[in-house]
């Protein structure tokens, strides 16, 4: 059968992380995929940077507008980022013309999911956002397709990697918070505005895809209430210590039992969380989401939530995944059954 071919929008640290993965696993990959997946072209702002990787055979598009009516791609990665602007233009562009989508945006996935997939079922192209939450774990199929069997009743977890980092090396060393930041900042797990990782909104936009995911519900970014690191001290991660508890930013979605039926709770808060509890080892720049399906009971995901590797390993899996054929709701539902779930806490952010 034909290669899936791949424009890829985007060659930062995850973009050229494809690459790599693709260039050292390609054997593997055209085994699981049942074919080739070839990225034919591609775009990005410099195009003379030496990035460490073999361009020699792809094509670069001219514009990003190029790249989604391009007729030799089938499918658009999108590694650009941002809720509006290029990627939302791009993300648009490629779905309206019958082109899947692939991104790792959790933002523009936040914000503008429900679009996205009305554009994906309208023009029967796949779209698959794998890599949007929590890096290398396959929480997105694990919701969507190993549990699907299940009601899902509640999700929380550690959704962010950078202030996890943060919050833990303070938990270790007493560290000042601006000094460990910087660090997340040189390994490149922190966002290029740090700002989002800080602030909870990373968090928050994963903790609504996950959401939308596991309740079969309409995405609703602004629902979630938010609250980030910014005011933990270190005397505070020591006062929590001596009373048997650590500090995680713990994102938290339920659907509860409303008077009108169920309402959904969305929330980003730093969380006293016992130390025996296993978000409470969760350290480093690790995510961690549990799960509680009424049949299969309390999930744990836990892995590498940012970096090149894990992301590329998101990307991939939905490539292979839309090669075979498994392209599936990306909310699990169609989008007309999905459901607008009233707020049960209304009127944040
Ligand atoms: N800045 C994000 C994090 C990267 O720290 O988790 C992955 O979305």
């Amino acid at each position: 059968p034909d290669a899936l071919r791949v424009g890829m929008a985007g060659l930062g640290t995850v973009g050229v992380g494809v690459l790599r993965l693709l260039e050292s696993n390609r054997d593997l990959v055209r085994a699981r995929a049942g074919r080739g997946i070839e990225v034919v072209a591609v775009s990005a702002r410099d195009r003379s940077k030496d990035r460490g990787v073999d361009l020699s055979r792809v094509r670069w598009a001219d514009s990003l507008a190029e790249l989604a009516s391009d007729e030799d791609c089938d499918i658009v990665v999108e590694l650009i980022g941002g809720a509006e602007g290029d990627a939302l233009d791009l993300a648009r562009a490629a779905l309206s013309q019958g082109r899947g989508l692939v991104t790792a945006n959790k933002a523009l996935i936040a914000h503008h999911g429900l679009e996205m997939a009305r554009l994906a079922e309208e023009n029967a192209a796949p779209l698959k956002f794998e890599a949007a939450v929590a890096g290398g774990i396959p929480v997105v199929a694990g919701l969507r397709e190993g549990a699907a069997a299940n009601a899902i009743e509640r999700i929380y977890g550690i959704l962010n990697g950078t202030s996890n980092y943060v919050l833990s090396e303070m938990e270790a060393s007493g560290a000042d918070f601006g000094d460990v930041l910087a660090d997340a900042q040189a390994m490149g797990y922190a966002e290029a505005d740090p700002a989002f990782d800080v602030d909870g909104t990373d968090a928050a936009h994963k903790l609504a895809i996950l959401a939308a995911i596991g309740f079969g519900s309409r995405i609703d970014f602004d629902a979630v209430s938010v609250s980030g690191i910014a005011e933990v001290r270190a005397a505070d991660i020591a006062h929590a210590r001596t009373l048997g508890f650590v500090i995680r930013l713990v994102g938290v979605a339920d659907c509860e039992d409303g008077p009108e039926g169920a309402r959904l709770l969305q929330r980003v808060r730093p969380c006293l969380v016992p130390k025996q509890h296993p978000l409470a080892h969760v350290t480093g720049p690790t995510n961690a989401v549990v799960a509680e399906g009424d049949f299969a009971g309390r999930l744990l995901f836990q892995g590498a939530g940012a970096g090149a590797g894990p992301t590329a390993s998101a990307v991939v899996a939905d490539l292979i995944d839309i090669a075979r054929g498994r392209t599936g709701h990306p909310f699990s539902l169609p989008v007309d059954s999905l459901v607008a779930m009233e707020r049960a806490d209304p009127g944040h952010r």
